[in-house]
């Protein structure tokens, strides 16, 4: 009864993430494989009967037919048959999609202008991506901070809008690891297409040791989180912190409250608000003999609490 065996349905379909999305493509192919199947008898069957009952001779006359109660019945009641069969699939796999588990592990997913933010019960928070174990029951509470964004990872088949003002919810249990998209599909603004995330399934274990890590990040002093971003963002490769050598860029080992001599402009104290404009607009005030527009600009790249974590590590480095 399998019209499209996983491995094929996976040629032309997502990677099947979870045995509902195997249901659902089963269904699918049913669909699409009868569609053909009928189309086939009905567009055939309508240009064999042009050619058998082509008029030959101008003096042809049609035979007298009226009707056959037992054909018409047929093809009445079997595509009857087929429909009702289809609606009872369907309502099986729906049903199952929408009965929430009651041993659930349960995340709250917030949709906003214009990303997904997730956050675990244990307080930590991220950003378009949301890590769940693999082959266990996950519940995903929805909801939005402005308009109306919709939750899509077509790995899983599933699609839930997330609404301001009020909860949705949908369930999964992903049997397969890996990274799957999460898209926003629901017209939401300017950035609606970039309103896309990453659900990594990982081993049980490894999600234990990510919420344990993401737990001491929210936890971390600031200087420390500065730190990280500073390895994660690739600062290291072009400026020194531990010595007060040159790379690509300037060291900024002891820079923090020094005065800098920067091109074509007076000289400028290196305070807080310096740090953040050579981060977010390096070309802005060009340290003397460094070249311009090499350093990427970072507007937009990092948010403020980033931009504190940052501002607070390049103060730390004494
Ligand atoms: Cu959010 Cu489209």
């Amino acid at each position: 009864m399998m019209w499209l065996n996983s491995a094929r349905a996976e040629s032309f379909m997502p990677t099947q993430g979870t045995e509902i999305a195997k249901q659902v493509d089963n269904l699918y192919g049913f669909l699409l494989v009868s569609s053909f199947i009928a189309c086939v008898i009905l567009i055939g069957g309508m240009v064999y009967f042009v050619f058998k009952y082509k008029r030959r001779t101008p003096t042809d006359k049609t035979a007298y037919i009226s009707h056959n109660t037992f054909l018409e019945f047929l093809w009445s009641f079997i595509p009857l048959m087929v429909f009702l069969g289809v609606f009872a699939w369907g309502w099986y796999i729906y049903h199952e999609m929408r009965s929430m588990p009651k041993e659930a592990l349960e995340v709250h997913v917030f949709g906003k202008q214009w990303a997904w933010e997730a956050e675990y019960k244990n307080g930590f928070k991220t950003v378009n991506e949301i890590v769940v174990p693999v082959n266990k029951d996950v519940k995903l509470l929805l909801t939005s901070n402005d308009v109306i964004h919709s939750f899509y990872v077509p790995s899983f088949r599933m699609k839930q809008d997330a609404v301001p003002g009020r909860y949705t919810a949908l369930w999964f249990n992903a049997n397969k690891l890996g990274d799957f998209h999460i898209f926003c599909a629901e017209y939401c603004g300017t950035s609606h297409s970039g309103m896309i995330g990453t659900l990594r399934v990982v081993t049980q274990s490894e999600y234990d040791n990510y919420l344990e890590m993401g737990q001491e990040e929210s936890t971390l002093p600031l200087a420390k989180r500065g730190e990280k971003l500073f390895a994660l963002k690739a600062c290291a490769s072009c400026h020194n912190v531990d010595s007060p050598l040159t790379k690509v860029g300037p060291s900024l080992f002891k820079k923090f409250g020094t005065k800098e001599h920067v091109e074509d402009l007076p000289d400028v104290e290196v305070d807080e608000n310096y740090v953040r404009e050579s981060i977010l607009n390096p070309n802005a005030k060009i340290v003397k003999g460094f070249p311009k527009n090499v350093m990427p600009v970072f507007q937009g790249q990092v948010s403020e609490a980033e931009l504190s974590a940052l501002i607070e590590y390049v103060k730390s480095l004494k």
